[in-house]
């Protein structure tokens, strides 16, 4: 996976001024001994990220992001962690030794160069005179030379032009796997004919995929005709435009996303660069996880007709789930984004976004529709649905605010709206209790306390890595266990440990994420024996406690008399020790 040497890459990060580096991207103040900014993170205007030049690592408090300098400039720039590297390498000066052509690694080279050719191809014919028409449709939807160059806009022609200009190359059964032709029979016909040709770009900016649109007046129908899924064309995996988009959206720290592809290319063309087209009217959670990580609130601005609107609810109710920030626009007058623009201009669309509703304002409106809330069961079930709409958000001020307008509007008194939003959240809580059989939560959360900070501070120092083999050795749970079997296996291979280090190190790990999670958790940084000593005798005790409820349950299952003594024993001598 990985092209570069661990001490290459240890060498170039301690060469590496954390603080000057992220000081080029972001403003950063000094105060004490560590460096502060905004976190670019997630939505802040207080300086809640500190950045330690000494340990070499960044930390948000708010949003729990953390990591090396690696790490922030991959996550900022959205770029793989070695071209991160890479990146860094450059600019404090040291040449890489090793093999990191990351194209290297990839699969499927010959398909994405199919599909690359084909995307010419395409381009090509639309310059030619075939291409009149097709350019005369474009011009009449305002689509200029600039806006096909960008993107890479082009025409296919009849039958089979597309397969005559491939087939020298590669063999038939190729390009029906990747679904440009169509063997029938003995003869193979273009997928895309007559159609003004769209290429889909994965989120790395190759071309996967095509979407055809219908340009001449006796087409037939789909308007819109799509490639089928291949090796390398995963719809869900595909978020239109993303590539051009990336970069605005960090910038802008705003995520748009609508309905249509022209759409997103109408708003992109426009200026409005940070927006992407969903590839269907729903989102997979490979999409989710996408948006995600670019950490910004999202518009959603989505079809002016009842499947859009039905798509906010349900798209915006999968955001939030994740905890992404969603705001909605809703556009009147004309049927999508695209005629909006035409007809109403860009700076008037702006004004639609900057004056985006938050997506439990919209809810409150959208659960109104087809209601008469002058009957009170209608209202009753109205406002049910408002609450219960509530309950997962977390913005306090907002949902007193929204309390207060319902209290208002429907003439309820706010103390009971209050009462019934309690016994949904707390519903919730016992819930999700109940989910995590036989353990008592407040063991658990001790001792998963105490575990996560016993392994960060293994992360961090060899003092810690000596004092948990020496006074614990062992943790009950496998996760826990792997991890703190690595970091000693690190520590063992490298007779030395650093986070800023190890924090490379986890990129290629297994239990990347389950490590990333436990230094995500830390929000405090002090760090000394006699504080891990507590941690260590906490974590025992929730142990052994464990394993007397263990005992018992086997003692009460027991048959023979002796055994069941046994273990009485040994529950007693757990307990005196507890
Ligand atoms: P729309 O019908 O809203 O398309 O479908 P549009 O973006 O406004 O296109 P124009 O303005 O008529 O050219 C929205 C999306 O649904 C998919 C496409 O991804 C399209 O962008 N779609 C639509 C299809 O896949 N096939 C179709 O036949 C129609
Ligand atoms: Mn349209």
């Amino acid at each position: 996976m990985f092209h570069i040497k661990e001490d290459e890459i240890n060498n170039i990060r301690q060469h590496a001024d954390i603080v000057e580096i992220i000081s080029s991207y972001l403003p950063l103040t000094p105060r004490g001994k560590n460096y502060f900014g905004v976190c670019p993170f997630h939505e802040d205007h207080s300086p809640s990220m500190s950045v330690s030049k000494e340990k070499g690592i960044f930390k948000c408090f708010s949003c729990g992001a953390t990591g090396n300098v690696f790490k922030f400039v991959s996550d900022y720039e959205n770029i793989s962690f070695v071209e991160a590297v890479k990146k860094i390498a450059e600019k404090v000066g040291i040449p890489l030794t090793g093999n990191i052509d990351i194209k290297k690694e990839k699969k499927n080279i010959q398909e994405y160069k199919i599909m690359e050719m084909s995307a010419l191809f395409f381009q090509n014919n639309l310059m030619t005179k075939r291409g009149e028409e097709a350019i005369k449709y474009l011009k009449d939807r305002n689509l200029d030379e600039l806006v096909i160059k960008e993107f890479q806009i082009g025409l296919s022609l009849d039958k089979n032009s597309l397969h005559k200009f491939l087939k020298q190359q590669y063999k038939d059964s190729d390009l029906t796997n990747l679904g440009l032709i169509n063997q029938k029979g003995v003869n193979a016909y273009d997928t895309f004919i007559n159609r003004i040709i769209f290429p889909i770009h994965d989120l790395n900016g190759e071309v996967v995929g095509f979407t055809g649109r219908t340009y001449l007046p006796d087409s037939l129908p789909p308007k819109y005709l799509n490639s089928k899924e291949t090796v390398i064309f995963k719809k869900g995996n595909i978020l239109f435009n993303y590539h051009r988009a990336a970069s605005a959206i960090r910038l802008e720290k705003k995520l748009i996303i609508v309905e249509g592809n022209m759409d997103a290319i109408r708003m992109y063309v426009n200026g409005i660069k940070n927006t992407i087209a969903l590839m269907g009217t729903s989102l997979t959670t490979f999409q989710i996880k996408e948006i995600k990580k670019m950490r910004v609130p999202v518009i959603l601005m989505l079809d002016n007709d009842e499947a859009g609107l039905t798509a906010t609810y349900q798209v915006g109710e999968l955001l939030e789930k994740e905890n992404i920030s969603v705001n909605v626009v809703r556009l009147s007058g004309e049927k999508d984004p695209d005629d909006y623009i035409i007809k109403n201009g860009i700076e008037q669309i702006k004004e639609n976004i900057k004056n985006a509703i938050s997506f439990l304002e919209f809810k409150l409106s959208y659960f109104k529709k087809n209601k008469n809330l002058q009957d009170s069961e209608e209202l009753i079930t109205y406002i049910k649905e408002v609450l219960n709409g509530m309950k997962d958000n977390d913005d306090a001020i907002r949902k007193e605010i929204t309390l207060k307008k319902l209290s208002d509007d429907y003439g309820i008194s706010l103390e009971l709206l209050k009462e019934e939003l309690g016994k949904l959240e707390s519903k919730e809580k016992v819930l999700l209790i109940k989910e995590e059989p036989l353990k008592v939560t407040t063991k658990k959360t001790k001792y998963v306390d105490g575990v996560t900070h016993i392994l960060y501070f293994m992360m961090n120092d060899p003092i810690y890595i000596k004092m948990y083999k020496r006074k614990l050795g062992f943790l009950d749970q496998a996760k826990y266990r792997g991890i703190a079997n690595e970091i000693m296996a690190y520590y063992e291979c490298h007779q030395t440990i650093q986070l800023a280090d190890f924090l490379s190190y986890i990129e290629q790990s297994k239990l990347k994420e389950e490590m990333l999670e436990i230094i995500q958790s830390i929000k405090d940084d002090n760090m000394d024996e006699n504080i891990m000593e507590e941690y260590i005798n906490s974590v025992k005790k929730v142990m052994k406690e464990q394993e007397i409820k263990k005992l018992k349950e086997k003692q009460r299952l027991e048959m023979d008399v002796n055994k069941k003594l046994e273990l009485g024993r040994r529950i007693q001598e757990l307990k005196k020790e507890v």
